[in-house]
C-alpha cells in the first residue's frame, strides 16, 4: 500500500501529462499570439475596410472570429487538449485509485495525525457549481463511484500545476507544491505587514496543496480549509497528513458556515470566486466578514481577465471558456465591481481593495479588505 496521498504518474504518464502541458502552452502562447497579429493586422482592418469602422465589442468579433479558420484551429485545439489532459492524469488515477483510497483510510484514522477532517452529514450540494462540470472535468467536483472516494480529486490534483504552468500562472509549481498559496501570504506581508495570524481560513481549499503554505509560512497558527466538494476534503487531509503539516480541513459552503463570528484573523481563497455565481459570491463575502476579527484581512487571489484591461481578442478566447470549457461563471465575474461588492458586505471603502498585481511573470487580481 503506498504511505502518502497524492497524485503519483509514473514515468510514461509523466511523459504523457507534460506533452498535454506543452501542447497547452503552445495553444495558449504561440497560437493565440499569431491569431492576435492576425485579428490586428488582417482581420480587423478587413471588417473596418468593409465597414467603415473597427469591431466594436467581444460579441461583434466573436461573430467574426467564428468564421475564421485559424480561430477554428485555436477552438479545436484548446477543446481537444482539455480532453487529452483529462485523459492523461485518468490514466494514473485509475492505476492508482484503489491503493490511494486505503491510503487514505489508512492516514485518517492514523493516531498520530497531525490535523483533522469533517465531513457534513449530509454532502453538501450548492448548485449550480455542483451542477456543473468544471473545466469539463468528467464527473465535476463532486462525483462519488466508490465509498471513501478520492478519484476526482486525483485527477483535479493532477492538472493544477500543468494547467497554470501553461497559463503562465504556474509560479514555477511542480506537482504537489504549494507555490501559489506562498505568493498569496507574500501578498498578505505586503498589504498587512503587522499582521500575526492565529487562526487562519482558506475558502474552496480544493485539495488542499496550497493550505499547507499558511501553516508553513505561519507556524503558530491554526490552519482550516473548506471546501463542498468532499472528495477533495478527504484527499487534502490525506495529503496534509502524508506531508506531516497540522491542518484542519472540513467539508462546508464558503457561504453558510457553522464557526462563530469573529473566528479568524485571516481569511483567504485562491481561484475560487470565478467559480461561484454572483449570488454566491455576494454571500461568501458578507461570510467573511462575519468571520474575521476586527483588524483581520480577507485577500483572495483570482483571474486576472477584466474586460477593461486585456485586448478585445483575449475576451473573446476567455469567453469562449465560458461557453465550451466549462468556466460558467468566468465573464459574470470579471464585470463585477469587487471593491463595490466588498464594501456592500460590510467592508470600509478605504480598507477594500480590488486590484491587479504583477508577481514574476503574471498578474494576478487580489481583491480583500482589512476589518
Ligand atoms: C479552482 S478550485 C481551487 C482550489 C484551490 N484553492 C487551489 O488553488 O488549488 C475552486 C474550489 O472552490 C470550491 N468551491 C466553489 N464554490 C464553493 C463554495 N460555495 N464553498 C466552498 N467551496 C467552494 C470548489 O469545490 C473547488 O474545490
Amino acid at each position: 500500500m503506498a504511505s502518502t496521498v497524492a497524485f503519483t504518474p509514473n514515468h510514461d504518464e509523466s511523459a504523457r501529462q507534460a506533452f498535454v502541458g506543452s501542447l497547452k502552452e503552445f495553444i495558449n502562447f504561440k497560437l493565440e499570439s499569431t491569431l492576435q497579429q492576425s485579428f490586428d493586422e488582417v482581420i480587423n482592418p478587413a471588417v473596418e475596410a468593409r465597414t467603415g469602422r473597427p469591431l466594436a465589442d467581444r460579441d461583434e468579433a466573436g461573430a467574426v472570429l467564428d468564421r475564421h479558420p485559424l480561430y477554428q484551429l485555436w477552438e479545436s485545439l484548446t477543446f481537444h487538449s482539455q480532453n487529452l489532459m483529462w485523459k492523461a492524469v485518468q490514466d494514473t488515477t485509475d492505476r492508482t485509485i484503489d491503493d490511494q483510497v486505503e491510503a487514505f483510510r489508512a492516514r485518517a484514522a492514523s493516531p498520530n495525525r497531525r490535523g483533522s477532517m469533517r465531513l457534513a452529514d449530509r454532502m453538501v450540494h450548492k448548485a449550480p457549481i455542483t451542477t456543473t462540470e468544471i473545466h469539463r472535468q468528467p464527473g465535476g467536483y463532486w462525483r462519488e463511484t466508490r465509498p471513501d472516494d478520492i478519484e476526482t480529486a486525483l485527477n483535479y490534483s493532477g492538472t493544477v500545476d500543468l494547467y497554470r504552468n501553461a497559463k503562465g500562472m504556474g509560479a514555477g509549481g511542480k506537482l504537489g507544491s504549494d507555490s501559489i498559496g506562498r505568493m498569496l501570504t507574500a501578498a498578505v506581508r505586503r498589504r498587512a505587514p503587522d499582521l500575526q495570524p492565529k487562526a487562519i481560513l482558506d475558502m474552496g481549499c480544493g485539495t488542499g496543496e496550497q493550505t499547507l503554505a499558511y501553516k508553513r509560512e505561519f507556524p503558530d497558527a491554526e490552519v482550516t480549509g473548506i471546501d463542498c466538494a468532499r472528495p477533495f476534503i478527504r484527499f487534502a487531509h490525506g495529503f496534509a497528513e502524508s506531508q506531516d503539516v497540522a491542518v484542519h480541513f472540513a467539508e462546508m459552503d464558503a457561504g453558510e458556515t457553522d464557526f462563530p463570528d469573529a473566528s479568524f484573523d485571516l481569511i483567504v481563497s485562491i481561484i475560487m470566486f470565478h467559480e461561484t455565481s454572483r449570488a454566491q459570491v455576494r454571500q461568501i463575502l458578507a461570510e467573511s466578514h462575519r468571520l474575521l476579527r476586527p483588524g483581520g484581512l480577507l485577500i483572495n487571489l483570482d483571474v486576472p481577465y477584466h474586460a477593461h484591461r486585456i485586448p478585445l481578442l483575449k475576451q473573446v478566447t476567455n469567453h469562449w471558456q465560458v461557453r465550451h470549457n466549462g468556466e460558467p461563471f468566468w465573464s459574470g465575474f470579471t464585470a463585477l465591481d469587487m471593491r463595490e461588492e466588498l464594501v456592500a458586505a460590510g467592508f470600509v471603502r478605504d480598507a477594500a481593495f480590488a486590484d491587479h498585481e504583477q508577481v514574476g511573470p503574471a498578474t494576478y487580481f487580489f481583491f480583500g479588505g482589512r476589518k
